[in-house]
């Protein structure tokens, strides 16, 4: 098996800037290529600039500022060739096919046999990306797909065609388990692997389902967040964070590799707005805003969300749904009940019907009524001491009777009295959520 210890990384956007941060963290040197510049100060400007903006993004990427001294930014015209000495190479450029197999045959020129060669692409299977490469090439090759932010997010879908030679797959899987902390799960060369095949959908149907039902960003993230049991940055905070400029090409991959009868086409077209937002530059984080962005030249820095029907930016207002408001309170199950007296559909700013005070629930009174049929059928004896709540001589209290000697559970931690439970501390949702959250660059966008 062979030994990562040199990675190369092509593509210094989002996600391959990130993955070379999180290879540095584990104490692997990486090259970082990407387009050649003509016009900037340097031929590697976009590589190096990246590496600046990896210093300053939160969540941060790196786990310590010296670890971006282990990132070489470079350009593929002029630093191609220093792959040679690369173990494993990464490619993370645009998602289209064209661009992806003419950077592969750049590749193929210039690594050494048997380095492991692998695409993040989040849809386009492997078998196509390879269609047209020779044997030695497609025997190295496979799709290890990062998820975004790549420090944080533990899954990577790795996948492997008909031709790549298990030893490939076995050196990265490893590398990545042990190394690079992830969880490695095998996909099938499907579009969209396992994650997208679901989540792109999803997204899409969320993006034209609140704009059809007049929706803002805050309401409907509010409700496709925490709610349904994923971070709170939505749809639309998620979109901003993945870049809008990628989803039309992970939708027209989709579409272009999906077959004719899936759900997928009824939903494939690309909102007015969004096609605008592109053109304008308005790309989300990486870009000059998103759906949301902080008010420019504002020192107050003021967060705008657009408005999906104007496209125009305005202050945020918090979202106030009664079904939100109850699926905090309660889970899932109440944003539905709560809904369902107005149309069975999202009601805006409506308040949770209230009992009259004393009053109780259909529920509170089944069960009243259950057990007092109950006390009433129990014999005699039974009844006055369920009816005194008296503790039959001898017995211990319910708490205690269900705990082991103290023998058995060990020694008490100081300074709690032998018995004592301590109170295991509400899990949070996940850590990733917060997160994902935080994930708003220190220069706002
Ligand atoms: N953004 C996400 O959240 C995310 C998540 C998982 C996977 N992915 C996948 O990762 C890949 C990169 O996505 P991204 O969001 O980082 O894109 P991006 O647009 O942020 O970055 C792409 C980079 O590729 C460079 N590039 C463009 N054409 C090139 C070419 N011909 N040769 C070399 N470099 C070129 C660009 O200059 C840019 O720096 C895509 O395949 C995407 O589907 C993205």
């Amino acid at each position: 098996m062979t030994e990562i210890r040199n990675v190369a990384v092509f593509g210094a956007g989002v996600m391959g800037a990130s993955i070379a941060a999180h290879v540095a963290n584990a104490g692997i040197k990486v090259r970082l290529l990407d387009i050649a510049k003509t016009d900037g100060p340097s031929r590697s400007t976009i590589a190096i600039a990246a590496v600046d903006r990896l210093l300053k993004m939160q969540p941060a990427p790196l786990m310590h500022r010296r670890n971006a001294e282990l990132i070489t930014p470079g350009n593929i015209d002029d630093d191609i060739a220093g792959i040679a000495d690369c173990d494993w190479i990464i490619e993370a450029i645009v998602e289209r096919v064209d661009l992806k197999r003419t950077l592969y045959e750049k590749i193929e020129r210039a690594r050494r046999p048997g380095s492991v060669v692998s695409s993040n692409t989040s849809t386009i299977p492997l078998a196509t990306l390879v269609e047209t490469m020779p044997d030695s090439f497609a025997a190295d090759f496979l799709i290890t797909h990062f998820f975004n932010p790549p420090r944080y997010l533990r899954l990577l879908e790795v996948t492997a065609g008909a031709r790549t030679r298990k030893d490939a797959v076995e050196t990265i899987s490893r590398f990545a388990d042990l190394r690079l902390g992830k969880t490695v799960v095998r996909c099938k060369d499907t579009p969209g692997f396992i994650g997208n095949r679901i989540g792109i959908y999803w997204l899409q149907c969320s993006v034209l389902h609140a704009m059809e039902a007049g929706l803002t960003v805050e309401e409907a993230d509010a409700v496709l967040g925490r709610p349904m049991g994923v971070p709170k940055t939505g749809v639309f905070g998620l979109l901003d964070m993945v870049g809008l400029d990628l989803m039309p090409h992970v939708l027209g991959s989709m579409a272009a590799s999906l077959p004719k009868e899936d759900p997928f086409h009824a939903v494939f077209r690309e909102p007015a707005l969004i096609k605008k937002m592109i053109a304008e530059g308005y790309t989300g984080r990486k870009g000059k805003g998103g759906f949301y962005r902080l008010k420019p030249d504002d020192p107050g820095k003021a967060r705008e969300a657009i408005d999906l029907t104007s496209g125009a930016y305005r202050a945020t207002r918090k979202a106030a749904l009664a079904s939100v408001a109850q699926a905090r309170k309660r889970g899932l199950r109440r944003p539905v009940r709560a809904d369902r007296p107005a149309r069975h559909r999202l009601v805006r700013g409506s308040p949770p019907r209230r009992r009259p005070a004393g009053a109780r629930s259909s529920a509170e009174r089944e069960r009243a009524k259950i057990l007092s049929d109950r006390v009433r059928a129990a014999p005699a004896l039974h009844r006055r001491r369920r009816l005194s709540r008296r503790r039959p001589a001898g017995r211990r209290p319910a708490a205690r009777r269900h705990q082991a000697p103290q023998a058995a559970r060990g020694p008490q931690p100081l300074g709690e009295p032998v018995g004592h439970r301590r109170r295991r501390p509400v899990p949070r949702i996940s850590q990733q959520d917060e997160l994902t959250q935080s994930a708003i660059p220190a220069d706002g966008r």
